[in-house]
């Protein structure tokens, strides 16, 4: 393979716009040579970008098999809604080209077992753009635990905790995908931001595997309150009703025997947080005050406030390596950082024809959450089994 990589970004709203300017652009042997959304402006926007920076008016297209059919082309980034992330990745990898996919559930288990066999049938790598296995704090605690430091783990628990009621509620205006899932489906509709984190610290799919969930939602009231607050003129919105739960808790049961609680926490006021908490014999961490409790050397029955923010006292001897060398090198834009260090993995492995960091096999399996908790909440909160997308190589990977 040429020093050079060819890239066809596909999806170009809020996030690969950002992406594309922030990150895939300044990649330094990375060329843009097409893109493509369905929307013809937000098309034109991104080929004038990649125009600016290249000197050279990318192809553009509505379609994105348009795009897939160049040959000069050795990858393709998908930053599109949920919906069309698997589809694309699929005919991606049909179609020979290493694909990086923006992070979402998955609608059906159907899909993402094609998503498993083609890329058994093809050898064409896939990778799940999951940013947050890359954050500073997820990657020192993975560090710590495979150390040993917290014991034998347990329990970890997580949450995509974001209040995006100004985005639900301005789908309209915004061409924005999210309402929509609103105002239709009830599930953990966006676990892999803390679930990805957390299967690295459980080896999940790699010595160990999620074999079942509960999934229960709490009433939807947050949209409406909000909706009476800020929008109550809008037509289509004012008397809406919205199936998505306020608050959506996921309980995963694993093979080794731990648990995994998962938060979706989106249309009720409150703080951002991913809430990455990892429970073992001998200590644990939590982001919600970023502090390490540690069986020996802290006292469980002090007061804990001020110890927040103790996670520094833990930096030198266990920052990751990836970090380590991030900070030489200088830190990058992008979410502090993290969106550079998912691209930089995944260009690489397509420069080294290697296999992603982020594989298949945990793209099908953390998406799968998505439509097994819809079931569950369907059913009522009963149990559901995760399939084994790697048909037993777990245990040995
Ligand atoms: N990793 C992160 O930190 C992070 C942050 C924000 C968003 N995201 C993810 O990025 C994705 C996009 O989010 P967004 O906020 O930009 O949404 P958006 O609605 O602003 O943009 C999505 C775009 O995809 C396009 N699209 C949909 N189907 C398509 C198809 N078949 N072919 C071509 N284009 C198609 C739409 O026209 C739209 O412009 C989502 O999966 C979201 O979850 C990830």
């Amino acid at each position: 393979m040429s020093k050079q990589i060819k890239v066809g970004v596909i999806g170009l709203g809020a996030r690969g716009s950002s992406l594309l300017e922030g990150i895939i652009l300044q990649t330094p042997d990375v060329e843009v040579v097409a893109v493509c959304d369905l929307y013809e402006d937000r098309t034109e926007h991104a080929a004038k970008a990649v125009e600016r920076s290249q000197g050279k008016r990318p192809f553009t297209s509505q379609r994105y098999e348009d795009v897939l059919a160049i040959d000069a082309i050795d990858a393709i980034v998908v930053c599109t809604s949920w919906d069309a992330h698997i589809e694309i990745t699929i005919a991606s990898m049909e179609a020979g080209k290493y694909v990086a996919s923006e992070v979402g559930g998955a609608y059906s288990i159907q899909e993402c077992w094609k998503l498993v066999e083609t890329y058994e049938r093809t050898k064409v790598p896939c990778m799940i753009l999951e940013n947050c296995c890359y954050g500073r704090e997820e990657l020192m605690v993975l560090n710590m635990v495979k150390q040993g430091v917290f014991g034998e783990i347990v329990h970890c628990s997580g949450g995509y905790m974001h209040d995006l009621r100004d985005e639900i509620a301005y789908g309209r205006e915004n061409r924005h995908y999210r309402l929509d899932q609103y105002m239709n489906r009830n599930g953990e509709n966006y676990p892999t931001h803390e679930l990805g984190p957390i299967a690295k610290v459980l080896d999940i799919n790699r010595g160990n595997r999620m074999v079942s969930l509960v999934s229960i939602a709490s009433k939807a009231r947050g949209m409406q309150e909000y909706i009476k607050q800020n929008k109550s003129n809008d037509p289509e919105l004012a008397h809406a009703a919205f199936k998505q739960g306020d608050i959506v808790t996921t309980i995963i049961q694993c093979a080794r025997g731990e648990t995994i609680t998962l938060t979706l926490d989106t249309t009720l006021p409150r703080y951002y947080s991913r809430g990455f908490t990892v429970r073992g014999t001998k200590g644990m961490f939590t982001e919600e005050n970023n502090s390490i409790f540690l069986d020996g050397v802290h006292d469980h029955n002090a007061v804990w406030s001020p110890e927040w923010g103790n996670v520094e006292n833990f930096r030198e001897q266990y920052e990751h390596p990836i970090w380590k060398k991030y900070f030489e090198e200088g830190v990058k834009a992008g979410h502090g950082g993290i969106d550079w260090l998912v691209f930089a993995d995944f260009f690489e492995s397509v420069k080294n024809q290697t296999l992603p960091p982020l594989d298949v096999y945990d793209m099908a399996s953390w998406m799968s959450i998505s439509a097994l908790s819809e079931e569950s909440i369907a059913l009522g909160g009963q149990p559901v089994t995760i399939p084994d997308f790697t048909n037993g190589k777990w245990m040995k990977r």
